[in-house]
């Protein structure tokens, strides 16, 4: 039987693109999306993925929409933590509630699913949890400390739940895309981006497949000893 991947996020940009890089290898996708109904009817309609709508920054949600994948799709044995808002600005006009949205969303959306799927996959011995990091959560970023501090802690996550999931076969990794042609980065200032494009040294924004080739890779069985890793797909922006 087919393996079963969620993926947060999944009806646009990098998670569609993982969606279908992971129906592609095989495994039976389910997308999960917050608010674009038209995005998530589209990707049916194109794919034939569903699509599983709550906020994976409500805690008792997440537990509810995971109970419910797991009753109508089968057992989750990955989990693509790829969910995640921008609310940008400088400290001295960042409201409280941009703060708190984006550790809500970002971060607290990585526990969410984690605590839903994470005991199921340790007792059947296999599992894959994949966190979609950031360049701006290894570097930081001017007018992003909610947005790098929330990258910035999926890195820390999945470092200790890597070493949790190890012996039950659960192996947890992060990527930290670059900037990539999706509808966040074409929400920065136009001279702000082509002054960020001018310093990647591959000299163009990268392209959602590129980062669901390495997702794609995280999931299969090759991926078996790769463990607590972070993969920078960044067009070598920041070698870290
Ligand atoms: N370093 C130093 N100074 C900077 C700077 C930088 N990187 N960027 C801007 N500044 C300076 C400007 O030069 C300007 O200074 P002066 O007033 O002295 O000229 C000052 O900061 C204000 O700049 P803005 O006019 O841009 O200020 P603003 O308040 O209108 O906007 C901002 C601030 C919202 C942070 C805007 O600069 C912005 O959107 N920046 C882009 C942030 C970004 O890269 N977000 C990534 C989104 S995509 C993503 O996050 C995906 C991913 O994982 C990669």
């Amino acid at each position: 039987m087919a393996r079963v991947a969620v993926v947060t996020g999944g009806s646009r940009g990098i998670g569609r693109a993982i969606c279908e890089g992971l129906q592609q290898d095989g495994f039976t996708v389910v997308a999960n999306y917050a608010g674009n109904d038209a995005a998530a009817n589209q990707l049916k309609a194109d794919t034939g993925i569903p699509s599983y709508k709550f906020d994976v920054g409500d805690h008792e949600a997440s537990l509810a929409g995971c109970k419910q994948i797991e009753a109508e799709v089968g057992p989750i044995d990955v989990v693509v933590n790829n969910a995640g808002i921008t609310r940008d600005g400088t400290l001295h006009r960042m409201s409280f509630e941009d703060w708190n949205e984006v550790m809500r969303i970002n971060l607290g959306g990585c526990f969410n699913m984690a605590k839903a799927a994470f005991p199921g996959m340790r007792e059947r011995g296999w599992g894959r949890i994949i966190n979609i990091g950031s360049v701006n959560g290894q570097a930081g970023q001017y007018g992003q400390v909610n947005y790098a501090a929330a990258k910035s802690g999926i890195h820390g996550f999945t470092k200790a739940l890597a070493q949790e999931g190890a012996k039950f076969g659960v192996t947890v990794n992060a990527i930290a895309p670059g900037y990539i042609d999706t509808d966040m980065v074409a929400a920065v200032p136009e001279p702000v981006l082509e002054k960020i494009i001018a310093k990647i040294p591959v000299g163009r924004l990268g392209h959602a497949e590129e980062i669901a080739r390495g997702v794609r890779f995280l999931c299969s069985e090759d991926a078996g000893f790769v463990t607590g890793s972070t993969m920078s797909i960044n067009g070598g922006q920041h070698m870290y």
